[in-house]
């Protein structure tokens, strides 16, 4: 296989920004997966993302809008899984077992079952299975997670992680408020606890809730989204809906290092964009920019020495990043680019791994256990708020502690 024969699932907005993705995935020169179909059960979406592939790559794909159908050709080797959430496992499942190699978006599953039964479908059938987490690509993040490497800080004893802002909106889709559809306190927030565990490694304990700050959401004046499926829906979401699942979560988490995570995900929060990342040792302290802004990490070593971006590589001597990263990041830490760009080369990052996985048998960064423990600390969270204790990561992936995903199980017919 040259180039790895893949059908995208689900054409919604993340779709079209995975379509895109692929297309700089080809523009890096070293591309190694080729869209050869789209499949939505809405016949619409399916062909918005059919039209998109055939603009950017100039051949239309096959287009499918029954899953079984699309299954069934052995002319597709790998599925990428871009539905809402709530379906991740019902449409990755069957293709796992269909002999695909699946890249599943975050959050991996809803619920540990859910993540547990992908995970298990992908090792009983030998295939591939990774998860779609963007984030850790980008360079800041990599340069971030050097220092941590280079023991630049010492040891760490401290992450802050907050993030605030999010008002009463319904924020991009009315999915994002339902609890058995994928709220946003996982669905956004599960992006900064991959980020805690690639910065500060594996999870121990944890204590914490989740919050359903604004219980009703507004209709937005202005969806602020230039992407047709989105404008589409958007004229059907309600004036205001009720919200059923968490958009805000805080937690403690104690990591097996030793060191401690103070989290927060707020949205809701009525200030905008309030954001700190920032890690902790007795010989420096590291402020990350947050993600897909291209700004400089700071490191702080005390008596008012501060390095910023390229200027700390000089204290790096193993720092290196991929090639396809170094390409579409021209081997730059610090950079200006309008979102798009960024977004689309992050994600060609991750399914060029995604490929090098497949064609050479290997794992990917962020397989589905990693996929799954991010998820599991945003629920470890809500778990621990019902079970009025701290909880550890094991009783959340043993299943001994389930009571607040028993009510989604049910309704995922897990
Ligand atoms: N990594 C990121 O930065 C990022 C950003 C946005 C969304 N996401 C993730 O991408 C995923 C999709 O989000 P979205 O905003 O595009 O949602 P969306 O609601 O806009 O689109 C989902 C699409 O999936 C289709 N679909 C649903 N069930 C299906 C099925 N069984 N088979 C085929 N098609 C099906 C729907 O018809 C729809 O077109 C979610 O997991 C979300 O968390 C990730």
């Amino acid at each position: 296989m040259a180039k790895i024969p893949l059908c995208v699932i689900g054409c919604g907005g993340m779709g079209h920004r995975h379509i895109l993705a692929y297309r700089e995935l080809e523009n890096s020169g070293i591309g190694n997966i080729e869209i050869v179909a789209v499949c939505d059960l809405n016949p619409k979406n399916a062909d918005l993302g059919a039209r998109e592939v055939e603009r950017l790559f100039g051949k239309k794909p096959m287009v499918f809008t029954d899953l079984d159908k699309m299954l069934a050709r052995s002319d597709i080797a790998a599925v990428d899984v871009v539905t809402d959430p709530a379906y991740h496992h019902a449409v990755a499942i069957p293709a796992l077992k269909a002999g695909k190699h699946a890249i599943v978006e975050k959050p991996l599953g809803l619920t540990v079952r859910a993540c547990q039964a992908m995970i298990a479908a992908a090792r009983e059938n030998k295939v591939v299975l990774a998860t779609a987490e963007n984030l850790r690509r980008d360079p800041p993040n990599r340069l971030a997670r050097s220092v941590l490497d280079h023991g630049l800080l010492d040891v760490p004893y401290l992450m802050i992680h907050n993030a605030l802002g999010g008002d009463d909106q319904i924020i991009i889709t009315p999915w994002r408020h339902l609890k058995d559809k994928g709220a946003i306190g996982l669905d956004m927030a599960v992006h900064y606890t991959d980020i805690v565990q690639y910065y500060m490694g594996d999870f121990d304990q944890i204590y914490g809730c989740g919050l359903i700050v604004e219980p009703i959401r507004r209709k937005p004046d202005n969806h602020g989204l230039d992407l047709e499926s989105y404008r589409e829906r958007y004229k059907t979401f309600p004036d205001q809906l009720q919200a059923t699942g968490e958009d805000s979560v805080l937690a403690m988490y104690k990591m097996k290092s030793g060191a401690w995570v103070q989290f927060s995900y707020v949205g809701a929060g009525r200030g905008s964009g309030e954001f700190e990342r920032s890690v902790h040792g007795r010989k420096a302290a590291m402020w990350a920019p947050g993600d897909r802004n291209g700004r400089p990490v700071s490191l702080r070593l005390g008596r008012g020495k501060e390095l910023q971006g390229a200027d700390i590589l000089s204290l790096l001597p193993n720092f290196q990043m991929t090639e396809i990263t170094n390409r579409l990041f021209d081997q730059k830490v610090v950079y200006e680019l309008p979102f798009p760009p960024i977004d689309a080369k992050h994600m060609a990052i991750e399914f060029h791994d995604f490929g090098e996985a497949v064609l050479k048998g290997g794992t990917p960064e962020v397989d589905g256990h990693l996929g799954m423990t991010a998820v599991a600390a945003i629920l470890g969270a809500y778990e621990s708020a019902v079970a009025g204790r701290a909880v550890s990561m094991e009783e959340i992936l043993s299943g001994k502690v389930r009571a607040y995903q028993e009510d989604i199980d049910v309704a995922l017919g897990l």
